[in-house]
């Protein structure tokens, strides 16, 4: 389903070979030292690991030491999986960039930046049983203790730097991260996807553009004063558009794919649109907290909006585009 457009970028070659980054880096070296202050002076009430704090507000918990403006309870694990089926059923698949041939081999080696729960990697790491994945996020809420044995998940902070060497992984992976990162972390993070990809391996991002087109009254005061709010933090969450820009600013990921897809939401859109209207109701409530205060008003009062929002999602005809961009990194001929 869905109608594709697809756009063949430039075949940019590589000014010069990016300069090699250290492993350690200043920012985790600041990192390690915020590490072992956190673990001494926080108190294990508020604590699930030594390194997240967490902070509730009206019942949702969130990650106290991110910006990241989403929830990281039940609830949105519920979310991000049921966001995830509908991604891999827009996509028919789980990925775009050509790494089916890559994963097969043994040794491959695979990053998902901002794993969420780890849907995807666990499904990816079913489909490929011979290559090893790694998942990072923020937040540890992918399986701890019941994972697969070529599975392994690390709390870590992207904006703080990659805790691994530089060509190290064959694909890298990053999706739905355009409520975490500001413009700067973006540029930042992208160099970072770029510097642990392996000559020869890919880099791909996907991302849902916002707002979603299309919306009524409520819905688009919704989504633009969440827009509005983000931009306050320096998080642009309109992105999506612009990433195939950005990738281009890292000098060795080169034949920069960009390929969009349309999510349509609610009745017109079957099966997929009931989704990605639930999936549009579930981050309404998610960004509750968030708006009740701006607004100043009740928390039925937002339920009263919510309620409003998802009969505009169900019977409009609102749709979103899904983007992604992937881009292999420049591999120099190797004389033997
Ligand atoms: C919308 S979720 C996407 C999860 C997963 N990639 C997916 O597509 O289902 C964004 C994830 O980014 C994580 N995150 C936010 N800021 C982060 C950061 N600075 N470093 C690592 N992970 C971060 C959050 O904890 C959350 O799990």
């Amino acid at each position: 389903m869905g109608n594709i457009i697809s756009e063949n970028s430039l075949k940019s070659i590589p000014k010069s070979p990016k300069s090699k980054l250290s492993l350690g880096g200043k920012k985790r070296i600041k990192k390690a030292q915020r590490r072992s202050s956190i673990s001494t002076s926080m108190s294990s009430s508020t604590t699930r690991s030594s390194e997240s704090t967490y902070r509730y507000v009206d019942g949702r918990r969130f990650n106290e030491n991110s910006k990241y403006a989403l929830p990281n309870d039940d609830a949105e694990i519920d979310r991000l999986q049921l966001q995830h089926y509908l991604q891999r059923y827009i996509w028919q698949g789980n990925f775009c960039a050509p790494v089916h041939r890559i994963l097969k081999k043994p040794s491959a080696r695979v990053l998902d930046v901002g794993c969420g729960p780890g849907t995807w990697i666990l499904e990816m790491a079913f489909d490929y049983p011979d290559a090893h994945f790694t998942g990072i996020d923020i937040s540890p809420m992918y399986p701890k203790e019941i994972k697969p044995s070529n599975v392994n998940f690390e709390e870590v902070d992207l904006t703080e730097g990659l805790p691994f060497a530089d060509d190290t992984f064959d694909f890298v992976v990053m999706r739905n991260m355009v409520n975490a990162l500001t413009v700067e972390d973006w540029v930042y993070s992208l160099k970072e996807l770029e510097r642990v990809c392996k000559p020869g391996g890919f880099v791909e991002c996907l991302e849902f553009q916002i707002p979603a087109i299309h919306l009524g009254k409520v819905s688009k005061r919704v989504s633009e004063a969440y827009v509005q709010i983000m931009r306050t933090k320096n998080i642009d969450i309109t992105i999506a558009p612009r990433l195939k820009e950005m990738f281009a600013t890292c000098t060795t990921l080169t034949n920069i794919e960009h390929q969009v897809r349309i999510a349509p939401v609610g009745k017109w859109g079957d099966k997929a649109g009931k989704i990605m209207s639930e999936d549009l109701i579930l981050i309404t409530k998610a960004m509750g907290p968030v708006l009740i205060p701006l607004w100043g008003i009740g928390a039925s009062q937002y339920e009263e909006f919510t309620n409003e929002s998802a009969k505009e999602y169900e019977n409009g005809k609102v749709y979103c585009n899904l983007h992604v961009i992937f881009a292999q990194k420049y591999e120099p001929y190797r004389y033997i």
